[in-house]
């Protein structure tokens, strides 16, 4: 049983159980969130020892040669001493200066910064809630150059993050934020290359960002954007796509839903079918997909068995842990 050495305690790791979930099991308050791998909010340092492999994927090279982990999904498979991360983004005071609702159960929050915060449109921040422990991933729909940040955030029953910012947050009200991070973005390698997106639910968040920053850019190549919901209750932000495409002839904006009829210009039934069908070939394509970690990880298969090669598929999966 490998031992974990932190704060001058040591705690045994039963096997199989990540080190988050030794510490936890121990009485001790690690920063998580999505218990997955991708928010970054666990990043820790090995002191003595190896993390595993697999702790340290997706982390820049300059944190892994230093040590840095993922404890959520480290299972040690040796002794190893550790410190909390002491090189996690600083904290960034917000501050609420617009709160809007897009459909029945997304809310649209625009955010002023204390500072300027540096990122990539498509990125996400990790937002604290101001009375709790508590942090929660939420991808940037706004431009770097915007006065604001911009959220979208989806109210999830009995969530806690979400239900403070659907029910309490207000404006005026301040919190703090740490990011951005996550590499699921818009880089202009090929300015011509078509490109598919596919947003589902509030992934039309970070696809937000990164089409207009596409756009911007220059890109010229065809953009296929399908924003998916079960209903169309769950759509939103129909009118501000169908502007786009009617600004950038190579924009196409397919709205789709699981159920009931199509909405205009858009396609019913399960989404991982409506692009198998609609885009049988994807050679050459470049393809975002944001969302849903279920149809996000589906519409990654399908896309690859269409053609398109892994390194141009680029996603933002909202993964969540089950507890
Ligand atoms: C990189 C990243 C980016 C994200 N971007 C966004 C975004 O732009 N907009 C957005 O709305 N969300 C986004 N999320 C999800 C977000 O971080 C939270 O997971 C979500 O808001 C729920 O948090 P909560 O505290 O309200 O729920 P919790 O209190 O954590 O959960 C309450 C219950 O609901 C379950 N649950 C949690 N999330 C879901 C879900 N999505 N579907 C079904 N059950 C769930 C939990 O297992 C738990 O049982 C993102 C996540 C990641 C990792
Ligand atoms: S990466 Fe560990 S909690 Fe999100």
């Amino acid at each position: 049983m490998p031992i974990i050495t932190f704060e001058g305690h040591q705690y045994d790791c039963r096997q199989d159980e990540t080190i988050l979930e030794c510490l936890t099991r121990h009485g001790l308050l690690i920063p998580s969130s999505c218990q997955n791998g991708v928010c970054q909010t666990c990043l820790s340092k090995a002191v003595k020892g190896e993390p595993t492999a697999e702790s340290q994927k997706g982390l820049k090279d300059t944190l892994v040669a230093q040590g840095y982990f993922l404890a959520c999904v480290c299972k040690p498979q040796a002794d190893i001493e550790m410190a909390v991360a002491d090189v996690s983004h600083a904290d960034v005071g917000v501050t609420v200066v617009e709160k809007q609702m897009l459909n029945e159960s997304v809310v649209r929050l625009r955010l002023s910064c204390d500072e300027t915060l540096d990122y990539v449109a498509g990125q996400f921040v990790n937002v604290k809630h101001p009375m709790t422990e508590l942090v929660r991933s939420y991808s940037l729909a706004s431009l770097p150059d915007e006065d604001c940040l911009e959220l979208h955030v989806k109210r999830v029953p009995d969530g806690r993050m979400s239900g403070y910012l659907h029910d309490q947050a207000k404006v005026g009200d301040r919190f703090l934020l740490t990011g951005a991070a996550g590499d699921c973005f818009y880089t202009e390698k090929d300015l011509q290359q078509p490109l598919l997106m596919v947003a589902v639910g509030t992934g039309l968040a970070p696809m937000y960002g990164i089409l207009r920053d596409a756009l911007q850019r220059g890109h010229r190549g065809d953009i296929h954007i399908y924003h998916a919901s079960l209903a169309v209750q769950g759509l939103y932000y129909i009118d501000e796509m169908n502007t786009l495409a009617q600004q950038h002839e190579n924009v196409h904006y397919i709205p789709c839903v699981m159920h009931g009829e199509a909405p205009a210009g858009g396609q019913q039934g399960d989404i991982q079918q409506i692009v198998q069908s609609s885009m049988p070939s994807l050679r050459g394509w470049r393809v975002y997909v944001c969302g849903d970690p279920a149809i996000v990880h589906g519409l990654k298969q399908t896309c690859f068995m269409a053609g398109a090669a892994m390194p141009d598929i680029y996603s933002d999966p909202f993964v969540f842990s089950e507890k």
